[in-house]
This record gives C-alpha cells, structure tokens and sequence, in this order.
C-alpha cells in the first residue's frame, strides 16, 4: 500500500470512490432521497477536479497496487469561531473501502495528512465527525484529537449534528 497524491486525471476515480465510500458508511442511516440528494451536491468529475486542483485543498490517495482503497482531503480555509490558532487546517474527508477496514490504512492516512499540515505550518488541525459514526470518533482519539465543539453538516435535508474535534499540531502521536 502506497499515498501519494492526487491529480487531475484521477478525478473521474476519485468522484466514484468517494461516492460509493459515502453510501457504504452512511446508507444504513439515512434516507435514500438524502443520501441521493447529498451525492448529486458532492461528487462528480469536475467537483472532484476543482478539489484536486485547488491551490487550498490536497488530496491523498491511498492505493494497494492498482486499486483504491482510501482517501483523505485537507482544506485549509476559515475555521469555526471557536477554534483558536494562527494557521488552522481542516481534514475535510478520510475514507477507506470497508474491506480495508482495521487493516492500517486509515492510520497510514492520517500520518500522512499530519506531514502535510506540518509542511504547511499548521498550529491546529480540526475535523467534523458524525456523532453517530463511533469508529471514526474513536480513530481520532487514538491520534490525539480532542472534542471542542460542534457544527451542522446537511445530508440532503437532514440536518446532522457533527462534532468537531482538533489537535494541535505540537502534540506527539
Ligand atoms: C473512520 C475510518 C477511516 C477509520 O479507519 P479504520 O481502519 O476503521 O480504523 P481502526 O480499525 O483503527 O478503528 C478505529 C477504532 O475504532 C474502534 N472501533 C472499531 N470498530 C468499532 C465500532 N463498530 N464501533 C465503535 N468503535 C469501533 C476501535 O477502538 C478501533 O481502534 P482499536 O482497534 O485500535 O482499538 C474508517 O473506519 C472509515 O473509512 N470509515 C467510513 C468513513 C468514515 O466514517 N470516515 C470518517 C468521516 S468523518
């Protein structure tokens, strides 16, 4: 399994992935109109080229030969109010295909989102999570991120309380 990064002509890939990485996490949870509606808003190619492309997000990919099998997005742009740091940066998205699950990926990941944010000069990463997602909370407690607020993230009409958590970038792990 390798990272790198991503470019434009991985966008058609990336939007497909993302998508079905989304539905896999969050279908049971959610209605089919909102799941559909939140799709449509959040992947295809040129989205996930205008991402790829931007000069204030970086993607990541993680892939097993050929294949797939995780992402991560960084954002770095207004943070909420209530997070205090000179240089915040956001983990936008960190996905990996369920059969990849608890197998490392994840962890390769974020180590490598944090490089970036330290190459970036970061003070504080943060992140929204779903309160009802425990298996990402509890990822992120094991690389240090603390819950420090909260913020809604629409799926389709749902209104959806996350949690946001950080982690300053002088901490160890
Ligand atoms: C979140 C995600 C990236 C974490 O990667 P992972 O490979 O599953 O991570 P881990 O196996 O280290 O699991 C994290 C921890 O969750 C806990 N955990 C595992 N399964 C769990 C479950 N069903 N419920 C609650 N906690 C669980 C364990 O404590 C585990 O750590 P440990 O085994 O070292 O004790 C991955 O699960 C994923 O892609 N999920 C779907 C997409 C998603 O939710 N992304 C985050 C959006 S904010």
């Amino acid at each position: 399994m390798h990272i790198r990064k991503a470019n434009r002509s991985d966008a058609a890939l990336l939007s497909r992935f993302a998508e079905s990485t989304f539905r896999e996490s969050f279908a049971a949870a959610n209605t089919p109109q909102n799941m559909d509606l939140h799709c449509r808003d959040s992947y295809c190619e040129e989205l996930q080229a205008g991402e790829i492309t931007s000069p204030n997000m970086v993607t990541l990919l993680a892939e097993h030969g050929q294949e797939l099998v995780g992402f991560a997005q960084m954002h770095w742009s207004e943070a909420p109010s209530f997070i205090h740091g000179t240089s915040p940066g956001e983990i936008q998205r960190l996905y990996v295909a369920s059969n990849w699950h608890g197998k490392g990926v994840a962890q390769a990941l974020m180590a490598a989102c944090l490089d970036e944010m330290n190459a970036r000069r970061t003070d504080i990463v943060w992140l929204g999570v779903w309160e009802r997602n425990p298996r990402a909370i509890a990822f992120y407690r094991k690389f240090g991120f603390i819950e420090c607020g909260e913020h809604v993230f629409h799926v389709g009409h749902d209104p959806q309380r996350d949690i946001v958590m950080t982690r300053s970038m002088s901490a160890s792990g």
